[in-house]
């Protein structure tokens, strides 16, 4: 197989290209990514000097410069791109709150730059990577299924939804091979301590404390990485084009049941955890439908939630110069405003609403 991997030094997409490296097929992968914060390529120290492994710095947003990774993908290889695997993205709900402009540049105007590359290079099938936040929030009952209708509540999920949207399009209009993954929560090994797991195991370890959002009872479907990397496998080999497949861990949540865990299996205590002003627009309840992966390409999880957490927390313990380094420099600055001022933050956000709604 003869992969483009976009936003391969971000978590999920350096934990994949390592389990396609580990997996022993044959395999060759360019990896596009721009470095932003999120990237690093010390995730990926362990394939960087194989033959079958090319780093190449571009923007997914850039024509010219997606242009010329499709080029030396081929060139480098020898041949044909059977597949690009898109997980080049602004992924922090966050962060999009705050500035949403990035994430429609990146995810929007990147996905439709990446599909028009590919299609020129004729690569094979296009795997879109997308996320379950496109389809809002559920009820205290039942899940996602891939016919749910679309209804993103961040900046975030939306500029994920129009990106699928796109995506379809181009399968539709120009016949072009494209499939979409939409999956839960990812946790894991290499995720950046912004997201809650990595954030409250990083927050423990040094006894500060940790900030649960509202009154922590927002659920989450909770999956290892790992089962995404080979759910996403089995899509790019037995998937069919202009479909849509569902991946979750069928590992439901609460927030404070999440905390809870990682303070118990890192044997510190509950007054660690410090409620603090709700995420605007917070979604209440994901939870993934994925029959239709199982049936069709017989992919299910196989992580239960305790044994995943117990790995992940092991990994952080063992790798605590790695989060150091992540959350160096201009991530200091973000946690200050999102979490040390953030009733300042919440309120600002709001004032910010209300004038632009009294302006309309
Ligand atoms: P991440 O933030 O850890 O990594 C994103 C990567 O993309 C980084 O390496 C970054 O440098 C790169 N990137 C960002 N902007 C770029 C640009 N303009 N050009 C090229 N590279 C760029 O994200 P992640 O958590 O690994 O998520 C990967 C993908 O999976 C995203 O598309 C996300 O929407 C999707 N997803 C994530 C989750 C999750 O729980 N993390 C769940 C479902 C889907
Ligand atoms: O569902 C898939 C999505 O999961 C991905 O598409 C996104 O890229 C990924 O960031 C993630 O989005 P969430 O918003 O669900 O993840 P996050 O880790 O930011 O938050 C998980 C839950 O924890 C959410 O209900 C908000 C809450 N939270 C989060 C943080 C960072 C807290 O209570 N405190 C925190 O400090």
């Amino acid at each position: 197989m003869r992969l483009l991997v976009s936003g391969g030094a971000g978590f999920i997409g350096s934990n994949f290209i390592r389990h396609l490296f580990q997996a022993g097929d044959e395999v060759q992968v360019l990896n596009l990514d721009k470095l932003t914060y999120a990237g690093n390529l010390e995730n990926l120290s362990s394939v960087a000097a194989s033959p079958n492994y090319r780093f190449y710095r571009g923007d997914v947003a850039e024509p010219g410069e997606v242009g010329a990774a499709l080029a030396e993908c081929e060139e480098t290889f020898g041949g044909p791109i059977d597949a690009v695997v898109h997980f080049a993205a602004e992924s922090h709900v966050d962060r999009s709150i705050e500035n949403p402009s990035s994430f429609l540049r990146t995810n929007i105007v990147g996905t439709q730059v990446m599909l028009d590359g590919a299609r020129r290079h004729r690569v094979k099938r296009f795997i879109h990577v997308s996320t379950d936040e496109v389809y809002g929030s559920l009820g205290a009952k039942g899940a996602f299924t891939e016919e749910t209708p679309l209804a993103p509540s961040s900046p975030y999920a939306a500029s994920k939804a129009s990106a699928d949207l796109i995506a379809m399009a181009y399968c539709r209009t120009y016949e072009f091979p494209v499939i979409i993954t939409r999956c839960s929560n990812n946790y894991g090994p290499y995720q950046f301590p912004e997201k809650l797991i990595p954030l409250m195991i990083a927050n423990a370890l040094l006894d500060r404390p940790l900030p649960v959002y509202g009154d922590g009872l927002n659920v989450r479907d909770w999956i290892y990485v790992e089962d995404h990397c080979q759910a996403i496998e089995s899509v790019i080999k037995y998937g069919r084009p202009g479909e849509v497949y569902n991946i979750g861990g069928h590992a439901e949540r609460t927030n404070l049941e999440v905390v809870r865990t990682i303070l118990r299996t890192l044997g510190k205590p509950e007054s660690l955890i410090q409620f603090v002003p709700d995420r605007p627009g917070h979604d209440r309840r994901y939870a993934m439908g994925t029959s239709k992966i199982q049936r069709e390409l017989g992919w299910k999880p196989r992580w239960s939630f305790e044994k995943g957490i117990e790995a992940t927390v092991e990994w952080y313990l063992a790798n605590r110069e790695w989060i150091e380094w992540m959350r160096s420099g201009a991530y200091r600055e973000y946690y200050r405003r999102i979490y040390e001022e953030r009733e300042i933050w919440v309120e600002r956000v709001r004032a910010e609403s209300l004038t632009r709604g009294e302006q309309a």
